[in-house]
C-alpha cells in the first residue's frame, strides 16, 4: 500500500546491470528515491556514495542510499537484478536452478517488509524468475513484470535502423517468446515508419531477406557475442529497465515486450513470456494478443514449450 507522496523504487542487486540501471534512472530523473540492496553491502554503499556525487548534474534530485529490505514497504517498484550471470559457453537457461533458489530468498525478505507494489525482473533466465517471483510473492500478476523481449526488440530495432537507415525509433518491430535462444522475430508486423517489410523488398533490390534472416541471428545471439567480447552485458539491459520503470512510475500505457503471466492469449497458459503488453501505474493493463502468421504461431508456441520443460524442472 502506497504511504508517501514521492517515487520509491528499490533496487536488489548493484553488480553491472543494477548499476547501469541505477546511472540511467538518475540521469533521466524518473523517481525522488532509489534505494540500493545488495547481499555485499559495503558494495551497494559505495555505489550509493559515486552516485550521489552526480546528482548535481542529474535532470531533477534523486535521494540515493543503500538500505535494507525494510526500505521495501512503502515503495513502489522493486527492481530485481541480483543472481548469478552467464558465463561464456552458458545459457540463460543454465542458470534456473541457481538463480531460483537466490529468488526464494529475495522475494521473502521483500514480502516480509509489507511490500505491495510492481516487482520488475531483470535476473536470467528472466521469464522463469518472473514466474517465480509472482508464485513466491502471491502479488497479482499484473504486478509482476519481466524485462521479457524488451532488449531484444530494441537489439532488432537498432540493426533494422541501421540496415535500412532509418531512425530505430521509427522501426516498429518486436521480438517475443523466451528472453532467450527460442525467441523469434514478429516479421508480418514489423513496419519501417509506415511502410511495411514486404513493401520495402519489393521496391528496391539492395534489401535482401537473407540480410533480414541474418540480421535476426545477430539480435537472438547478441548476448553470446558481447559476453565473448567484453565477459557481461548491461549498458542496454539498464536503459530497458529505465524505459519500463518510466512506463509504469508515469502511468503512460506505453506498449513494451515484457514477460507477462498469459491466462489463455496466444492458446498458453500458466506461463510468463515476452508478448507486448500496454504498461502503466496499476503494471500489466492488458496483453496484446497480436495475430500470428503459422510459422511465427508454430516458433512462439515452441518457445514457451521450452519454457515450461525448464520451469518443471526447476520448480
Ligand atoms: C542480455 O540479453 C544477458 O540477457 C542478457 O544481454
Amino acid at each position: 500500500m502506497k504511504k508517501q507522496s514521492v517515487n520509491r523504487v528499490v533496487l536488489i542487486g548493484t553488480g553491472a546491470v543494477g548499476c547501469s540501471y541505477a546511472y540511467s534512472f538518475i540521469n533521466q530523473g524518473i523517481a525522488e528515491e532509489l534505494v540500493l540492496i545488495d547481499v555485499d553491502e559495503k558494495r551497494a554503499e559505495g555505489e550509493a556514495m559515486d552516485l550521489n556525487h552526480g546528482i548535481p548534474f542529474a535532470p531533477s534530485p534523486v535521494n540515493v542510499w543503500s538500505g535494507s529490505y525494510k526500505d521495501c514497504s512503502v515503495a513502489d517498484l522493486v527492481v530485481i537484478t541480483a543472481g548469478v550471470a552467464q558465463k561464456p559457453g552458458e545459457t540463460r537457461l543454465d542458470l534456473a536452478t541457481k538463480n531460483t533458489e537466490i529468488f526464494k530468498g529475495i522475494i521473502k525478505q521483500v514480502m516480509d517488509s509489507g511490500f505491495d507494489g510492481i516487482f520488475l525482473i531483470a535476473t536470467n533466465p528472466v521469464d522463469i524468475l518472473t514466474y517465480v517471483t509472482w508464485k513466491e510473492s502471491g502479488i497479482p500478476k499484473e504486478r509482476v513484470i519481466g524485462s521479457g523481449t524488451t532488449l531484444d526488440s530494441a537489439r532488432f530495432r537498432y540493426l533494422l535502423g541501421q540496415y535500412f537507415q532509418i531512425d530505430s525509433r521509427n522501426v516498429h518491430a518486436v521480438i517475443i517468446g523466451e528472453h532467450g535462444d527460442t525467441e523469434l522475430p514478429v516479421w508480418s508486423r514489423t513496419n519501417i515508419g509506415v511502410d511495411s517489410i514486404e513493401s520495402l523488398l519489393a521496391r528496391n533490390p539492395d534489401f535482401k531477406q537473407q540480410d533480414l534472416d541474418d540480421l535476426f541471428i545477430n539480435v537472438r545471439d547478441a548476448a553470446y557475442q558481447i559476453i565473448e567480447r567484453k565477459g557481461a552485458t548491461y549498458y542496454g539491459i539498464g536503459m530497458s529497465l529505465v524505459r519500463i520503470t518510466n512506463a509504469i512510475l508515469r502511468n503512460e500505457n506505453s506498449i513494451l515486450p515484457v514477460s507477462v503471466h498469459l491466462d489463455g492469449q496466444f492458446g498458453h497458459t500458466g506461463v510468463f513470456v515476452g508478448v507486448p503488453a500496454v504498461i502503466n501505474r496499476s503494471g500489466i493493463r492488458e496483453v496484446m494478443e497480436i495475430a500470428l502468421n503459422k510459422k511465427e504461431k508454430e516458433q512462439f508456441d515452441h518457445s514457451v514449450k521450452v519454457l515450461k520443460e525448464t520451469m518443471a524442472s526447476v520448480l
